[in-house]
């Protein structure tokens, strides 16, 4: 019994042994095989990937959201498609007012006349919505597409972005506004640019201000980015009207707030030295992959 258990015993370990000798030298075969047909030439250079990459207006509405949210400031966005109240009404600009040259619109045809609607013309309607639903202190911005009905050209689009900042509480000045502008526009465009404030009109705030920042191609010298002023004009600003903070139930003997608002095309353009804002919107990958 014993004998012939050794004999089977020596039997299979002998296939067993041959067998995996030719599964060997296949195997090894096998790889010459493919080591001759699929030769790989790791010198040649690699298919690129194209990576998508974020248009300059989302970067800048990123980092500029970051610097405000950073001192205190809510974000907020609101509709594109305003009622007149909103956009102009509220904002002390009625139906004859000749402010409203100053915005030319797109009306959207409605069924009633008497609550007429359009695209809005800034994002000024939103520090009404805003107010009208919170109580103070505010403290928000509101980055977001405007429109306007322009003949088109290097410095006008009839859609860009704008981002407006509202902050109303008790106490709030002009020293405020300017200190938080200051803020910004060293923390956006360095710690050396230098910040002037000018008298401006708009409807809803009083006083209004223009603020620009000195010309940072030239240092304040004069060249043709600022036109030879030294000067770069980036936003209207002021001190919320009376009449508006009345509109929205806030007491302006006890509630004061000021109220900016920035074109962002116009940022990007001075920062990159872009001479025509058309270029942004025409989708031109040439010009996008730049960002
Ligand atoms: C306004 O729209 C006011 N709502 C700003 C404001 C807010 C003032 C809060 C006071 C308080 P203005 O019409 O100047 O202001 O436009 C603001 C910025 O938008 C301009 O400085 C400019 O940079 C940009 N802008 C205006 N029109 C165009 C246009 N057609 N194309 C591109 N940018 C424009």
């Amino acid at each position: 019994m014993g004998a012939s258990a050794n004999e089977v015993k020596a039997f299979l370990e002998r296939h067993y042994g041959e067998k995996k000798e030719t599964l060997k030298q296949e195997a090894y075969q096998d790889l010459e095989r493919t080591l001759t047909v699929e030769k790989i030439d790791v010198t040649l250079p690699g298919r690129t990937i194209p990576l998508g990459r974020l248009h300059p207006t989302t970067q800048i509405v990123r980092q500029i959201c970051d610097i405000f949210v950073a001192l205190g400031f809510q974000v907020v966005e609101g509709p594109e498609v305003e009622w007149d109240y909103y956009n102009f009404e509220a904002l002390n600009i009625p139906a004859d007012h000749p402010a409203r040259d100053m915005f030319s619109t797109f009306w959207i045809d409605t069924e009633s006349s008497e609550r007429p609607m359009l695209l809005r013309t800034h994002t000024s309607p939103m520090q009404i919505r805003v107010m009208e639903r919170t109580r103070p202190p505010v403290r928000v911005v509101v980055p977001g597409k405007v429109y306007r009905y322009e003949a088109t050209d290097a410095t006008h689009e009839s859609m860009f972005y704008q981002l407006e900042g509202l902050a109303v509480d008790e106490n709030i000045t002009l020293a405020d506004l300017k200190g938080t502008l200051f803020e910004f526009a060293k923390r956006l465009f360095g710690e050396e640019r230098k910040v002037r404030f000018r008298c401006d009109y708009f409807p809803f705030v009083e006083p209004g201000v223009e603020v620009a920042i000195d010309c940072f191609a030239c240092g304040g010298a004069g060249c043709r980015l600022c036109s030879g002023t030294g000067w770069l004009e980036i936003l209207g600003a002021g001190m919320v009207h009376p009449d508006v903070l009345r509109r929205v139930n806030y007491d302006p003997d006890v509630y004061t707030g000021f109220a900016f608002g920035l074109g962002l095309e116009r940022i990007l353009m001075l920062r990159y030295g872009i001479d025509d804002v058309r270029l942004f919107y025409s989708n031109d990958t040439r010009f996008l992959r730049q960002f």
